[in-house]
């Protein structure tokens, strides 16, 4: 076998673990407590950390070692971010419709004209496969320079069986060459496609059809239930269907309207439901009685001007499982930076850092059901961590804007230093 080069990285200033909540989500005052190591160190083989603890404790055990030694220099690091919730795979963008909504026009009332979502599923079908790999390629590339690691893509800009397939064999082939571990989300029932726009049970029906087509590529089935797309007896029957052939599932809901999709959400005991910025205290009452994870994005209202939040410390406060992704699209969130998101998140949802990368690590791992593998930092999991040009946690979304990430290590690898991409061998 192949042996990747062992790894000591030294004197970490403030090494934030997380450690300690792979078995369920960090919940309520846990999520303050971010299993901070003073002057740690990690050491790192065959890409899985094989031990974690203090600079002066892990250099005694490992110092005649054959080593690649990195010293940190004081550094903060953290487990790369999990991002449960992207859209990564479209055509085009949507930077004209950006200057129609500052100027006045709402995002619902552009994609009634046909604009919006439909504008990007247009752009979608149309581009070629390879020329579709490379603009994804470049959007993973710059997630993966912020720190992100692992992240989850949804379908739903092809919306026809040929187009979906070929955003599903876009996942596939970033999944097989791009460093960051990658996890497929079907979303057929993102909107109803212009051709059914009439007749949107027809199309529900088709989707149903499309899903054990779609199975082999898809971990996840997603739809969008909510004002505009797609309502509760539409959305049940497909999530229905997709469980029965085996896909985990997910929500969008409650993004613009309270249509009822938290208690179809706890009823299907759907992994996560997403967004929430809409929800109603009996609803937060409800959901404190499932296993629901809540993947807030708060790059969405901020994107989209608005001032309905998801209310992050209420669902803190009554112990709900709080996850935080970007929700990466070209509509309404442009941006692939965890670290804004995190920023966003203390400033308009007014979580602490803490919580905050307790939400956007571990918690967004359990999100994607992948917490035995990746979100902490703690020996047996995958060696995915991130050095900051920062000495402290706070720092973080304080210093906000700007990419703090000099290396980012996936799976026992150096994949980025300084702004380089690394040759991996
Ligand atoms: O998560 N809510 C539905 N989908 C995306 C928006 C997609 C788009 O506008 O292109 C979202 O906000
Ligand atoms: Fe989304």
């Amino acid at each position: 076998m192949n042996r990747l080069p062992q790894i000591f990285i030294q004197n970490i200033g403030q090494l934030v673990t997380v450690a300690g909540a792979s078995q369920r989500p960090k919940t309520s005052r846990e999520m303050d407590d971010i299993g901070i190591i003073r002057n740690g160190a990690v050491f790192i083989q065959d890409g899985i950390f094989r031990d974690v603890g203090t600079t002066k404790r892990l250099r005694e055990k490992y110092h005649n070692k054959n080593l690649k030694i990195i010293d940190a220099a004081g550094k903060l690091a953290l487990p790369g971010f999990v991002d449960s919730h992207t859209h990564t795979v479209f055509g085009g963008d949507r930077a004209e419709e950006f200057v129609q909504r500052i100027q006045g026009e709402t995002y619902l009332e552009i994609l009634k004209k046909g604009g919006g979502i439909l504008k990007t599923v247009h752009d979608t079908r149309k581009i070629k496969f390879q020329k579709l790999v490379e603009v994804s390629r470049q959007h993973l590339d710059t997630m993966l320079f912020h720190g992100t690691t692992t992240a989850e893509i949804k379908t739903g800009y092809g919306l026809d069986i040929n187009s979906e397939l070929k955003i599903l064999n876009v996942i596939h082939h970033l999944q097989k060459t791009h460093p960051m571990d990658l996890v497929a989300t079907f979303l057929g029932a993102h909107v109803v496609p212009p051709e059914y726009q009439y007749d949107p049970d027809a199309y529900v029906e088709l989707l149903c059809n499309m899903l054990p087509r779609v199975k082999t590529y898809a971990t996840f089935c997603d739809t969008f239930c909510d004002e505009g797309a797609f309502g509760i007896k539409q959305s049940e029957k497909i999530l229905k269907k997709a469980e029965s052939l085996g896909f985990k599932l997910k929500i969008h809901t409650n993004e613009f309207k309270d249509i009822g999709g938290v208690s179809l959400a706890i009823r299907l005991r759907v992994l996560s439901a997403d967004h929430l910025d809409n929800i109603k205290q009996r609803d937060i009452v409800k959901l404190k009685e499932s296993d629901v994870l809540c993947v807030l994005l708060p790059g969405v209202p901020f994107f989209l001007m608005r001032d309905t939040y998801a209310p992050a410390l209420r669902m803190i406060e009554h112990g709900l499982p709080v996850v935080l992704a970007t929700d990466f699209n070209p509509g309404t969130c442009p941006c692939g930076s965890m670290q804004m998101i995190i920023t966003l998140a203390c400033l308009k949802m007014g979580m602490t850092p803490a919580q905050a990368i307790c939400a956007a690590t571990i918690n967004g791992a359990h999100a994607l059901g992948m917490a035995n593998q990746v979100g902490s930092i703690e020996t047996g999991k995958q060696a995915d961590m991130i050095i900051l040009d920062l000495v402290d946690y706070n720092q973080l979304p304080y210093y906000f804007g700007r990419n703090h990430v000099v290396m980012t290590i996936k799976h026992g690898k150096i994949v980025m230093e300084n702004n380089q991409f690394m040759a991996v061998s």
